[in-house]
């Protein structure tokens, strides 16, 4: 199945897949494959038989992986080895893993030979609904997370479902919350899928799961197509982010990134209910899918009213150090301000939220 710009296939063996040889046997050069060690353990075997098979000149590079990983130093690192190898402008990089490979791959690709072409291979539940689609790379600095990076799309993505099979239940959860996202700004029918059938995605029925991704990375390629250079609408997938991101420094990322953005959006659903735009039926809805789906929803005392105002003020996506939040109009919509997609709240409205959010889940 395929949809736009890059186009995004979803397979079930990837290697026995004609469009991804295709797009191989397309490519004059040579390749390499880039790839975390755990990755690498699980699924570079099979990757580079398949390339020696059908004669493609196809180099192995690995790193560490990991978030740690996701820095200057390891692209540098990445760098050097292919000019050690000495890979030309000729290369197209494969990107195989998860989020912090496909960005760090990316943004490789983005300036090697002053550019060369990739193809992600998302191989964890948030890379193949989030981190993969966009076009967004990077690494972290101590400033914050993907401060330096480019916006440099893949040639395509490559979705192959029997990778899930090897994610731990904590990866699962990670990348549910964006698809939880997904479904809170643009498509109520995905949430209601979710709830209706939620031992299903608990007990990973790959049928199941599959039609779920697909919805949530349809959801995602169609608002970042409309929005490539986040000038407006992308923005809105930042709902939950605002707090999520907060809690996540605060905590010393502690937290996964799916634990902290789940409290996220519970509370930037409520500061949309108290702003009106959404009903308390649908808060309470929300808030009962996010607790079955099991995220843990507990802060420790680090985070308190002040730490996060501090936090927030440093939140990169915030103009002039002012906390913005994107709001929700109902479940599946989101609202705008004269066609801004956030808002910035009065100061007692942010204390009320906060107050409630460190009193219900510092446990
Ligand atoms: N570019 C974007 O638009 C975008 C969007 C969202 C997130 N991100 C980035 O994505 C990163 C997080 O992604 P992530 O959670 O995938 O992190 P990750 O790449 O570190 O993967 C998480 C862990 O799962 C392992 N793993 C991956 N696939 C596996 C598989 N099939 N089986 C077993 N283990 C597997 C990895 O080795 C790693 O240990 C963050 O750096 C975040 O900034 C980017």
């Amino acid at each position: 199945m395929k949809t736009t710009r890059p186009p995004i296939y979803f397979e079930k063996d990837l290697l026995e897949e004609e469009k991804f040889l295709k797009i191989l046997k397309k490519h004059r050069g040579r390749f390499a494959l880039i790839t975390d060690e755990k990755v690498a353990s699980l699924y570079s075997e099979p990757f580079l038989t398949f390339m020696k098979e059908h004669e493609f000149d196809c180099t192995l590079v690995t790193f560490r992986g990991g978030e740690k990983s996701k820095t200057r130093k390891s692209k540098e690192m990445l760098e050097d080895k292919l000019l050690e190898k000495q890979m030309g402008r000729d290369t197209l990089l494969i990107a195989l893993g998860g989020g912090v490979v496909t960005d760090l791959c990316g943004f490789v690709a983005s300036t090697y030979c002053r550019g060369v072409p990739y193809i992600s291979i998302p191989t964890s539940l948030l890379g193949m609904v989030d981190a993969s689609i966009g076009g967004k790379t990077g690494v972290n600095v101590k400033e914050g997370k993907n401060v330096i990076g480019t916006i440099y799309p893949p040639l395509a993505v490559f979705i192959d479902f029997s990778m899930l099979t090897t994610l731990s239940d904590k990866e699962i959860l990670c990348g549910s919350a964006e698809i939880v996202k997904h479904g809170l700004i643009a498509d109520r029918r995905l949430l209601s899928e979710l709830v209706e059938d939620l031992d299903k995605w608990q007990q990973r029925d790959l049928d199941f799961l599959k039609k779920i991704i697909i919805k949530s990375c349809k959801i995602k390629q169609k608002i970042v197509n409309r929005d490539l250079k986040e000038g407006g609408e992308r923005r809105i997938l930042n709902f939950g982010h605002t707090i999520g991101h907060a809690i996540e420094a605060i905590e010393g990322y502690t937290l996964s990134h799916g634990e902290a953005i789940a409290i996220g959006m519970i509370v930037e659903s409520l500061i949309s209910q108290k702003l009106s735009y959404l009903d308390e039926g649908d808060f309470d809805e929300i808030y009962e899918l996010i607790k079955q789906m099991g995220f843990p929803l507990k802060l420790s005392d680090k985070v308190t009213l002040s730490s996060m105002k501090n936090a927030m003020g440093h939140d990169k996506k915030g103009e002039r150090a002012i906390p913005r939040f994107v709001i929700l109009n109902g479940i599946g919509k989101v609202q705008s301000f004269k066609g801004a997609f956030c808002t910035t709240l009065e100061e007692s409205l942010l204390d009320e939220v906060l107050g409630w959010m460190v009193a219900e889940f510092n446990r």
